[in-house]
């Protein structure tokens, strides 16, 4: 791999309570590419998502030995700023939550908070991110109208536009297309395909033909364990771990 890694796990172990979630996670992710991390129910996927914004931090019980670097930075480290690093990170959940506020409004939502845009910057940034995710042309007529009433496809989209907003570095998903339609889906996908121009996109998928339509890379987890790590090719069709490809052959023909 020639790329400069973007995210680096180092010695990573994850226990929450007498749980061991994640072990000894060592991988560097690329920058500006797609990674998916797939594996079977409950193997870790999310928590290792998770240990990339510091979203474990919360939960009772937890406890993180280990380094991740994004750019270089151990985000663990005594001196790591949790907003600064969460700042860099856009998060695409599985379901679209959207504030509950003005179509507009969400977008403006982080700009307003990370500086003070005049009105003009505001309509500008507005237009730009929903243009960004293809969303414009449907709601340009009513962008003062509630961000509910919209379809949850357009919902996702509008999330994702106020995570660019904030002008992140990375983007991470979790399932972020598992409550849309197949057409929602499809614009979803495209559009991740478009953004690794300019971000890092890290997104846990159990459906294997997403992975292959969109990621570069592929990360096989099990049982909280990286299995195997490699481009998308490889791990779908020419795995090494006879696990992965046991996970692999049922789902791909
Ligand atoms: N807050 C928590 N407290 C205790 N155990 C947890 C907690 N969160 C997750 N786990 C456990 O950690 C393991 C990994 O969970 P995780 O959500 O990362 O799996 P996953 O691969 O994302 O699964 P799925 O595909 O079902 O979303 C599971 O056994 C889960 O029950
Ligand atoms: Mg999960």
């Amino acid at each position: 791999m020639t790329q400069t890694p973007h995210i680096g796990v180092k010695n990573l172990n994850v226990r929450i309570g007498d749980s061991h979630l994640l072990k000894d996670i060592n991988i560097n992710i690329p920058d500006k590419s797609v990674t998916s991390i797939i594996g079977p129910s409950g193997c870790g996927k999310t928590t290792l998502l998770k240990s990339f914004n510091r979203l474990l931090d919360d939960i009772p019980g937890v406890n993180i030995t280990g380094n991740v670097l994004v750019d270089g930075e151990d985000i663990y480290g005594k001196h790591a700023d949790v907003t600064q690093i969460r700042k860099k990170m856009g998060l695409l959940a599985q379901r679209p939550f959207p504030l509950p506020m003005s179509i507009y409004d969400n977008i403006a939502y982080g700009p307003r908070i990370h500086g003070a845009p005049s009105k003009k910057e505001l309509n500008a940034l507005v237009e730009h991110y929903l243009k960004a995710v293809g969303l414009w042309e449907e709601v340009k007529g009513r962008l003062h109208g509630s961000a509910s009433s919209l379809s949850i496809g357009q919902q996702q989209r509008l999330c994702l536009a106020r995570g660019l907003a904030v002008e992140p570095e990375i983007i991470l998903g979790d399932e972020s297309t598992s409550a849309l339609d197949p057409i929602s889906t499809k614009i979803i996908e495209d559009l991740i395909i478009q953004l690794k121009e300019k971000y890092t996109i890290v997104l846990v998928t159990h459906i294997l033909r997403q992975a292959r339509r969109v990621s570069d890379y592929i990360i096989f987890v099990y049982m909280g364990e990286i299995i195997e790590f490699g481009p998308t090719e490889e791990i779908l069709l020419n795995p090494k771990e006879k696990l992965t490809k046991e996970y692999v052959k049922g789902f791909i023909s």
